[in-house]
């Protein structure tokens, strides 16, 4: 027996050979919904075309001002969190240039193509400014942030040079470690206590910590950490009272990142998960977020591979080109690969990159092109590549009369390089989602799934993985809070 949902949120229980099955069942069932829903939806906006919509503006949630110091915490001060840190403190310095981050050099159009309006989005949303970041860290190891970035070898040491005195000041406190979770690594940085409960107490006394020694007004917990062992989620994560219970009772089944995620929502403070944790997917988390006002999103930041999976996927898609199989393989080696290279963890990550494709094709929309993909991703930890690593694709497609092509992809990205953006974006959008009304109580904030691979949605709601509807559906809302007018590309105005 297992459990599905159906596009409206409902529940249902229905015998499956496999889980893939069950799976397999909600998705197929959830795809026919909303087609029908779209059409539905299609024909009723055809018969109200007619109608003038108001044209006079209206601002949506009330934004409270981005006043005073945002304070941003780390779990794992590894090599992402040390190119983010150093990468803010290089772009306050005029060192360098924000490349990467939508918050600091996209922009948003409004209005009509003939209007000519398109500010930058930090002009455009109430965002804290780069120098109102001050930064705090949890680690296993007790090197401070300038020594982590040293050994990460991400960035080169003539830039760290000049960043020394102030990553240097950044030092970790004692993290919340579990070696049953992270199985390659162990470090001495690590708090003690007698049950979990106590720990996330400590995580809270830390969290008040900061909040008083560093005068931020506001807070936001950004976990980049290493990814932990895979787990399905139990009875313990249904509600707070079971997780609190099974918190007093050490319950195995309750991973570190999620002891974090607990403090700092009771604590009312946003938290984004950069890993393929389960973290904050939970009901639990869910419940204490929106209870507490503190939004969530992940997970797993979308990066390289998968970045490009997104993009290219929704390209066959709309050409109705076919697919017979998607072959990925990583070859990576920082400490982030060496962590993948356990099979638990590598589990959990090989979920977050799985799922992708079969949303974006919706095999049961389209048996004929996607209904027998074989689909495999690979990764393996190669020390003398380090952080640079080379992700490879090799794509079987099929054309007009099923004709066999192929494509290749080489890309030899650096991964921290293309992390630390999403990492600065995503700070600066929980710190606006928990100032805005709107936003603040809603838990999941599914508009910022443009940077993860395993979107977090609302139960019974598949995540949308197309990066350009994802973009659409990031900048919308932004119009949306600003009361301007979404934008819907069908300019039939035009050629009145
Ligand atoms: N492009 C990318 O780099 C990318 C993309 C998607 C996801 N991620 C994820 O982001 C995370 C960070 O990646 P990274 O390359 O910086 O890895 P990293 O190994 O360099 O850093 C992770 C750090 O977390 C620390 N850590 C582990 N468990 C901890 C705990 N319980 N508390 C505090 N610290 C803990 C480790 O000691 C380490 O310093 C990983 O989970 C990775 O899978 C990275």
């Amino acid at each position: 027996m297992a459990d599905w949902w159906d596009a409206d949120g409902r529940r249902h229980r229905k015998q499956f050979a496999t889980s893939a099955a069950a799976r397999e069942h909600e998705h197929r069932e959830t795809a026919l919904a909303h087609a029908e829903r779209a059409s539905r939806e299609m024909k009723l906006a055809a018969r109200t075309s007619g109608v003038k919509r108001s044209s006079s503006k209206r601002e949506t949630g009330a934004i409270e001002p981005a006043k005073g110091k945002l304070g941003v915490m780390i779990p794992g001060m590894g090599a992402v969190a040390t190119t983010f840190v150093a990468g803010v403190e290089a772009i306050r310095k005029g060192l360098a240039k924000p490349i990467g981050s939508l918050t600091q050099m996209g922009t948003v159009r409004l209005g009509k193509r003939t209007d000519a309006r398109s500010p930058k989005v930090k002009e455009f949303v109430p965002l804290a400014g780069l120098d109102d970041l001050v930064f705090t860290g949890w680690d296993i190891f007790e090197d401070n942030m300038y020594e982590a970035a040293s050994n990460a070898g991400v960035l080169d040491y003539r830039l760290l040079e000049q960043l020394k005195p102030f990553l240097s000041s950044v030092t970790p406190r004692a993290a919340v470690f579990d070696h049953n979770y992270v199985k390659k690594i162990d470090g001495p940085n690590v708090k003690k206590d007698k049950t979990k409960m106590d720990l996330a107490e400590q995580l809270r006394d830390d969290i008040r910590d900061f909040r008083k020694t560093s005068g931020a007004s506001r807070l936001i917990t950004m976990w980049c950490g290493s990814t932990e062992s895979y787990i399905e989620p139990t009875e313990a994560h249904q509600s707070v009272k079971s997780f609190e219970k099974a918190l007093k009772e050490n319950d195995e089944m309750i991973a570190p990142s999620m002891i974090y995620a607990y403090a700092s929502l009771m604590e009312g403070v946003p938290f984004a998960n950069g890993a393929p944790n389960l973290t904050v997917d939970l009901p639990v988390m869910l419940e204490l977020s929106r209870k507490n006002e503190a939004p969530i999103c992940g997970k797993d930041f979308k990066t390289g591979q998968t970045l490009m999976k997104t993009v290219l996927a929704p390209a066959f898609k709309a050409r109705l080109l076919g697919l017979s199989g998607w072959y990925s393989t990583n070859i990576l080696g920082n400490r982030d690969g060496e962590v993948l290279d356990d099979p638990g963890s590598f589990k959990t990550k090989e979920e977050s990159k799985l799922g992708v494709l079969e949303h974006i094709l919706q095999p049961a929309l389209y048996p004929d092109l996607y209904g027998n993909i074989f689909h495999k991703v690979r990764i393996n930890y190669y020390p003398p590549r380090g952080d640079n690593k080379e992700g490879w694709d090799n794509i079987d497609i099929f054309g007009w009369l099923g004709y066999p092509m192929q494509i290749k992809v080489d890309f030899l990205c650096r991964d921290s390089i293309l992390a630390a953006p999403i990492v600065l974006d995503l700070v600066l959008f929980l710190d606006l989602a928990k100032r805005c009304s709107e936003l603040r109580g809603l838990g999941i904030q599914e508009w910022l799934s443009f940077y993860f691979k395993s979107p977090m949605t609302a139960p019974g709601l598949y995540p949308e993985h197309d990066l350009f509807i994802q973009l659409m559906k990031l900048k919308n809302t932004l119009r949306h809070l600003k009361g301007e007018e979404l934008i819907t590309h069908l300019g039939l105005e035009y050629y009145d």
